[in-house]
């Protein structure tokens, strides 16, 4: 393994607050040194002036289809656009064909994984066997095999003795819960967010309270069991009041975001895109702006992509009948650096947490740091390169996002997985 020498660039760690010029070398697969002017003549060379460095990304929250949709994604595909986005670790959910609900699935995302060696493909654990929100799965046998986390992501856990169950169950592994937290009758197979924008397209709402329900009930647990909630893709201002509240008062919750929640507001749903069709949906100017609050001011802990790959025959269903979800990997980067360094001013240490040190903590594993003797896990970002998005650059196997055709600002220059580069964008990739 030859030694890569980053030279030039502004290196941003936010577990240690570092955000400096400085060079960086990597041997061996670690990082070796970090200094204001290193020369290592044989080393292979990045000039990174101008560019961003940052621990390798870690997205809490995709789908990757596999096992079950290879026709949508796989392990493959989507690791190739996790590195293109920036991803070195990414959690995959279990709302595959089958779930991931014992250890011979999880076995089979490893190997897979291991066998593409792009990047860590890491399992989230199913709560109840086959996502049937009824009987608890081997969180034991699962954990033992390596899940992350355990969810049922696509539906919430509606029984709350159950959730209760797996609360306390998870708290003696200290794997944390990700909930799915919408209120299925509530929500009533909503299209959109409830409110004048759906009235007015005349569109069944999903509205912000079967969110904020299931949040205040599983922070009631959460805080009643002691065990880790981690809530997934945070959408409205009752939520984030209701998680800051607990945290204040001590509850063991974590939560997330993501792009599309601080990016749009539900005006977007009047062009009937349905990559705008996602769950929970867009909400509102004013949910926006607490989302971005919330970011700002550490509620929100993390940045996810809620990554949902879907062909284009089901896309292109009429809007009420098409699936819930849009791909996000390749655009996460450019969409907070356009909207949350760029237009809301947050710094890059702030927003850098949220893909790298806070993840990697709710999920317990040593990355997303930049420190010697690290593992070189690595991201280099052009803050500034702007570039269009186009469907033959994007690697998902699936192509619905709203982005596409437009410009956006940020770009994914490098990738380094344990010191090997695994994306370069000047390779033609
Ligand atoms: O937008 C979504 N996509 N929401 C979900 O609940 C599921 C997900 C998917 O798996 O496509
Ligand atoms: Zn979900
Ligand atoms: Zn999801």
């Amino acid at each position: 393994m030859s030694s890569i020498l980053i030279k030039g660039a502004r290196v941003i760690d936010p577990r240690s607050k570092l955000d400096a010029a400085r060079d960086m070398l990597i041997r061996q697969g670690k990082i070796a040194r970090i200094e204001k002017s290193i020369t290592a003549p044989k080393a292979r060379v990045v000039r990174a002036k101008d560019q961003v460095v940052v621990p390798g990304l870690i997205d809490l929250h995709c789908h990757l289809r596999d096992p079950g949709r290879p026709d949508e994604e796989t392990i493959a595909t989507g690791s190739e656009a996790a590195v293109a986005g920036g991803f070195t670790s990414i959690c995959c959910m279990p709302n595959t064909d089958p779930a991931i609900d014992n250890e011979s699935i999880v076995n089979y995302i490893y190997k897979e994984a291991a066998r593409v060696g792009l990047c860590n493909v890491l399992p989230v654990g199913a709560i109840t066997k086959a996502r049937a929100g009824k009987e608890i799965t081997e969180f034991a046998e699962l954990q033992h095999a390596g899940v992350k986390a355990f969810s049922d992501d696509g539906d919430t856990v509606a029984d709350s003795s159950v959730l209760r169950h797996a609360l306390e169950y998870s708290k003696a592994f200290d794997v944390p819960i990700f909930e799915h937290a919408l209120d299925k009758e509530l929500a009533r197979d909503g299209l959109m967010n409830e409110g004048l924008v759906a009235t007015r397209l005349g569109l069944k709402g999903s509205p912000a309270i079967a969110e904020e329900l299931i949040v205040a009930r599983d922070l009631l647990l959460a805080g009643f069991t002691g065990a880790r909630l981690h809530v997934c893709h945070v959408s409205t201002r009752g939520a984030v009041e209701l998680i800051r509240r607990a945290k204040r008062e001590g509850v063991r919750v974590t939560c997330e975001t993501c792009p599309h929640y601080f990016y749009f507001n539900d005006e977007v749903l009047e062009s009937l895109d349905v990559n705008f069709k996602v769950n929970p949906p867009i909400r509102s100017e004013v949910d926006r702006q607490a989302i971005i609050e919330g970011l700002k001011d550490g509620t929100i802990d993390c940045i996810a992509t809620d990554h949902a790959p879907h062909c284009r025959a089901e896309k292109e269903l009429e809007f009420a009948n098409a699936p819930y979800g849009m791909i996000g990997l390749e655009t996460a980067v450019s969409l907070a650096v356009m909207e949350l360094i760029n237009r809301q001013k947050m710094s890059w240490l702030d927003v850098m947490r949220k893909l790298t040190v806070n993840p990697a903590g709710i999920i317990r594993i040593p990355a997303g740091c930049i420190s010697v003797g690290a593992a070189a896990d690595i991201t280099i970002i052009a803050p500034d390169e702007k570039w269009k998005v186009s469907e033959e650059q994007i690697r998902s196997r699936s192509k619905n996002t709203p982005h596409l055709n437009k410009e956006l600002v940020g770009r994914v220059t490098n990738v380094i997985l344990n010191g090997r580069v695994k994306y370069s964008l000047k390779d033609g990739q």
